[in-house]
């Protein structure tokens, strides 16, 4: 089975990871301090706060904001539940803005009308590692005052014509959980170019500590430790190479896979330099998908529906009386299918995985 998601660990880490143990420093030593001195350096010089996992990092970027009970925070209706879960357990309130059909991502057009005075952050994700228009975005967020939270947790390595490599300006989070481009099995990244709010973000990383034993705040204990600040290291050495062959691979099924029952993913434009996290077709109907799913898990091909469920649409969500119609991010959910982008593919992998989708018909149709 040729699979969707593949760590690639070698020597380098292994090394890095015997470093660190032999140190006897497995948390808040150097590694960690290295790891946000090299990401600051790569991204243009920006505040990097390494901490335990995506989702925190949102958590603490939020916190850090102010966002607490009586706030609105409009964010895409499409996404993953980590993108959501910090914004209710800080007491305040998800507002779903529905997606463009074409590349899944917030629809810009729609976040206007859903700005009141209690919204005090926009929140919109880099579905799949194509970054959303943010210029349009930072727009709308300075003509109201308020502040924008990118989710990038899929999106390090893309960029934008308008505002540069994604986390090199403004405030955004990273995911280095295992099934990201880069990975060191749980980590995050706060970006920002804000220096208080760093420093912010910095506090409640750890129990809000000023000095060792003194509190100035009620924090939370999200550090990155030094193994995983090791391997990411190792890893972010490899950033250029995994992106530029994720792209390879994604431009190689733009030209290969050919099937008028099926969508691909928009290429690059001005706004949009993609680092491909996830290749997503777009079918006709959730019959097609499902089929089409059949057809490649019989031809040893892996794929994925990111996401079977709108998040606007979940129990949870439902539950809490926070549900919103979201018809794009509803038929969505029944139409898209990822296929394998990783670097990693080989030649014949990559051909093998072309010509599945290319042979590919509609039982139904
Ligand atoms: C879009 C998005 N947001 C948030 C997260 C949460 O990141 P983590 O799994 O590191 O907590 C992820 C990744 O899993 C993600 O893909």
């Amino acid at each position: 089975m040729i699979g969707i998601s593949k760590l690639s660990l070698g020597a380098g880490e292994e090394e890095a990871v015997l470093r660190v143990v032999r140190s006897g420093q497995l948390a808040m030593g150097l590694e960690t301090q290295d790891a946000e001195t090299e990401f600051s350096k790569r991204l243009g010089g920006v505040e990097c706060i390494a901490v335990s996992n995506g989702t925190v990092a949102i958590t603490l970027a939020l916190a850090a904001m102010g966002v607490g009970p009586g706030d609105e925070v409009i964010t895409t209706s499409f996404s993953f539940i980590g993108t959501v879960e910090p914004i209710i357990q800080l007491g305040a309130t998800p507002i779903f803005a529905d997606v463009d059909l074409r590349s899944a991502n917030i629809g810009v057009d729609g976040i206007e009308a859903l700005i009141t005075s209690r919204t005090k952050v926009i929140l919109p994700v880099h579905l799949y590692g194509r970054p959303v228009d943010l210029a349009a975005i930072r727009a709308i967020a300075s003509k109201y005052n308020l502040a924008v939270l990118e989710d990038a947790c899929q999106a390090i390595g893309a960029s934008d014509a308008n505002t540069g490599g994604i986390g090199s300006s403004g405030t955004a989070v990273f995911s280095f959980y295992g099934s990201k481009n880069i990975a060191c099995g749980e980590g995050g990244l706060v970006t920002t170019d804000d220096r208080q709010l760093a420093e912010r973000v910095r506090l409640l990383r750890s129990h809000g500590s000023i000095e060792t034993y003194r509190h100035a705040l009620v924090g939370y204990n999200a550090r990155m430790t030094d193994l995983q600040a090791a391997i990411l290291r190792i890893q972010l050495e490899s950033l250029d190479r995994v992106t530029a062959g994720r792209r390879s691979n994604a431009a190689y099924y733009h030209e290969s896979i050919h099937n008028d029952a099926l969508f691909l993913p928009p290429g690059d434009d001005v706004t949009s330099v993609s680092c491909f996290h996830q290749f997503t077709l777009r079918l006709r109907s959730k019959a097609d998908r499902d089929d089409l799913q059949a057809w490649t898990t019989e031809h040893e091909v892996e794929t994925r529906a990111y996401y079977p469920y709108a998040l606007s649409s979940h129990p949870v969500i439902e539950d809490l009386g926070l549900g919103a119609r979201c018809d794009n991010a509803d038929a969505l959910s029944n139409v898209v299918l990822s296929i394998p982008v990783r670097e990693s593919l080989s030649d014949d992998e990559r051909k093998h995985v072309a010509d599945v989708i290319s042979g590919w018909e509609p039982s139904n149709s």
